[in-house]
């Protein structure tokens, strides 16, 4: 039994240095957490924390933050060195989504850190059960997904592994809301809620695009008009990433092998292309 509980949550650690990583990294600093983010590069690191300042001084000029940025960023820390980790209590994983990557992460974490700390993974679409089985703490591994962009958007979902504790699930629970977001609870199927369903429609818009059903932009124009979606599900996907969501569809596909999930040939010649979307300055839009 760990001791979690008798000592609150105050040194969190995030792995990887991203777009998610590092909207996790700016959000749980902003919120009170002492923060270490980790990447291994630390070009990455440095872009990182250009991005949160930047995103910081936004939030700052429109009166949404309780202290200076400056004050913030006193709380965050970065590092190249995994062994930094090791006075963190909790630990939010958002590599880059890849098994491998993320199963040989939580088996190095687990052999680094004190066998009560919590290993969340912010994966979209990976078995939370299976990234569990690549430690020997399953009861302390559960999902946390957050959305992007991190600072904007307020939803996370919870998700349980098969081994999942209630005790580790109420402390991943008190952590989102503490970082002021909306806690919900999906069950570890693939695509938990949210991309179950957001990722077949945006595979559904590059179907129609195909199809010449209409122009990119009167697809993405359709949506938002026609169903006030602040952008239109082609824009989404070149905001997200088109590798990832076809990453997300071809998990879709295969683990629920049904053929409504096949990836849409147009989406897969994209992602063949490295039109990968604003990330390349290349998608369905020119960046
Ligand atoms: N930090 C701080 N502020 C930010 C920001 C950031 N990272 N990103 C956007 N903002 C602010 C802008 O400054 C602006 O503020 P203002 O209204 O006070 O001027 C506000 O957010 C709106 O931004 P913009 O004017 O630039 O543009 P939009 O009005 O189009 O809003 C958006 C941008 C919030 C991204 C909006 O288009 C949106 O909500 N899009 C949908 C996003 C979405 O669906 N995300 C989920 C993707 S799925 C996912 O993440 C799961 C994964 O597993 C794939």
């Amino acid at each position: 039994m760990s001791d979690i509980k008798a000592r609150p949550i105050q040194r969190l650690g995030v792995i990887g240095s991203g777009t998610m990583g590092n909207g996790i990294a700016q959000v749980a600093a902003a919120s009170g957490y002492d923060v270490v983010l980790f990447d291994i590069s630390s070009l990455q690191l440095e872009k990182a924390v250009q991005a949160i300042s930047k995103s910081l001084s936004k939030l700052a000029e429109k009166g949404k933050l309780q202290e200076s940025p400056e004050g913030i960023l006193r709380r965050l820390k970065t590092t190249s060195q995994l062994s930094d980790l090791k006075p963190c209590q909790f630990i939010i994983e958002a590599a880059t989504e890849n098994r491998e990557v993320k199963f040989k992460l939580f088996s190095d974490l687990d052999q680094l850190l004190d066998p009560g700390v919590i290993l969340a993974t912010n994966t979209s679409s990976i078995s939370i059960t299976e990234v569990a089985s690549h430690t020997r703490r399953p009861e302390w591994v559960a999902g946390m997904h957050f959305m992007n962009p991190v600072p904007i958007m307020t939803l996370v979902e919870g998700i349980r592994g098969l081994a999942t504790s209630d005790e580790c699930f109420q402390i991943v629970r008190s952590v989102a809301e503490k970082m002021g977001k909306v806690f919900i609870e999906a069950k570890d199927a693939p695509g938990f809620a949210v991309n179950r369903i957001l990722m077949p429609m945006i595979n559904e818009a590059f179907f129609a695009l195909q199809e010449n059903l209409a122009s990119p932009k009167d697809i993405d124009t359709a949506m938002k008009l026609g169903c006030n979606f602040p952008m239109g599900p082609l824009e989404l996907a070149d905001f997200v990433g088109l590798d990832v969501c076809l990453f997300v569809m071809e998990v879709l596909h295969r683990d629920l092998g049904d053929s409504k999930y096949r990836p849409a040939p147009l989406l897969r010649k994209y992602v063949e292309a490295g039109w990968n979307g604003r990330k390349t300055k290349r998608g369905v839009y020119v960046y």
